[in-house]
């Protein structure tokens, strides 16, 4: 099978390429997937270069996400021919991933192809998506209502952010996204932003625990700094949807905010999200995303793209969702 595989030097260096590499090497599973379509996040990002830390063991094959066709399958939920989608369970991480022509899993970890997506579509959303629709439910299940107020995106040019900016537009919430990107204030509006803050204007913690009440609620794929100051600006009662941490892990932030205005700060996880869940959320997506608006925020590459993809996604370079075509 072709697969991008990364192999670790004796010193440490890592490097990435796509290579021929024996089907017998594939891990132990229960399910042997000819992959389709993979794609890129940020995490997949660290785990084509020198992996932050995810990766355990080398040679790696990366691609936290897939989805393909089963080709053999020793688990009675999954015949040859149906239709999955994999995110997350630290496959792409710590189990070889999506970005090879095969797969190999535990049945535990898939999902069924929801009627109304394509495998390709299943990836233009991918974890990223997933990880937005989870968000966007957090926010509705503690009160988010459309009366309530602009719900605030940040990251909104990326991959979880474009999706969560959809997501809300289309169901009729006012949305104003950050971004640090001004040129892609007319993509930012096409998806459906009522409103582009820069983030210049949110990147420093106040001095004041609490400014005036603004947003109803936010999904953030920033953190750091920007999350602190998201939380002196919420209205009384509103929720932050933690999903990122693109703008650094320490968050400087007052209680004030959550003693006077009540507000919540939820953290949102896909990788380990139970079943059921992925289930509910996989549909709502199916249901719920508008096809020609995730049409335009995918870009298409291949095995061969993905070194330099990998880079450029760390920088924070990449917009919207790249779809990897794993037979290119
Ligand atoms: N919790 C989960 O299960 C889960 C799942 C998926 C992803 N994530 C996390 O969510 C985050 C976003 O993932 P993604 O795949 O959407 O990545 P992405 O496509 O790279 O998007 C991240 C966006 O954050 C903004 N950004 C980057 N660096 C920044 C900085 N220093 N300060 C402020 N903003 C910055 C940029 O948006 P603008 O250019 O528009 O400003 C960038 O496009 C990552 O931290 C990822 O690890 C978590």
């Amino acid at each position: 099978m072709r697969a991008l595989l990364v192999e670790k030097s004796e010193s440490g260096e890592t490097r990435a390429a796509v290579q021929q590499v024996d089907e017998a090497r594939l891990p132990a599973g229960d399910v042997t997937v000819a992959v389709e379509y993979s794609t890129l996040n940020y995490k997949d990002g660290l785990c084509i270069g020198p992996g932050g830390g995810l990766v355990r063991n080398y040679p790696h094959v990366p691609g936290v996400d897939f989805a393909g066709t089963v080709e053999a399958s020793d688990d009675e939920r999954y015949a040859p021919g149906d239709k999955v989608i994999l995110t997350g369970w630290r496959v792409g991480e710590t189990h070889w991933g999506g970005y090879a022509e095969k797969a190999r899993v535990k049945a535990d970890w898939l999902v069924r192809l929801p009627d109304g997506l394509d495998t390709r579509q299943a990836m233009a959303i991918g974890t990223a998506g997933l990880t937005a629709m989870l968000a966007v439910l957090t926010l509705e299940e503690n009160g988010l209502t459309r009366d309530r107020g602009p719900v605030l995106v940040t990251g909104a040019a990326g991959g979880v952010g474009s999706v969560a900016t959809t997501l809300l537009a289309a169901a009729g919430y006012e949305v104003a996204c950050v971004t640090g990107r001004p040129e892609q204030e007319t993509y930012l509006r096409d998806l459906g932003a009522g409103r582009i803050v820069p983030r210049a204007e949110l990147a420093e913690a106040s001095k004041r625990p609490l400014e005036s009440e603004t947003w109803a609620g936010c999904v953030d794929a920033v953190a750091g700094d920007m999350l602190a100051r998201i939380l002196g600006q919420l209205k009384y009662g509103g929720t932050v949807a933690a999903v990122g941490l693109a703008g650094g892990t320490a968050v400087p932030a007052s209680i004030v905010p959550f003693l006077l205005r009540a507000v919540r700060l939820i953290g949102i996880d896909s990788v380990m999200r139970p079943y059921r869940d992925r289930v509910w959320a996989w549909e709502r997506l199916a249901r719920d995303m508008p096809m020609e608006k995730l049409e335009a925020m995918v870009e298409m590459a291949t095995l061969d793209d993905l070194p330099r993809l990998g880079t450029e996604i760390l920088q924070g370079k990449v917009r919207g969702r790249i779809v990897v075509d794993i037979r290119a």
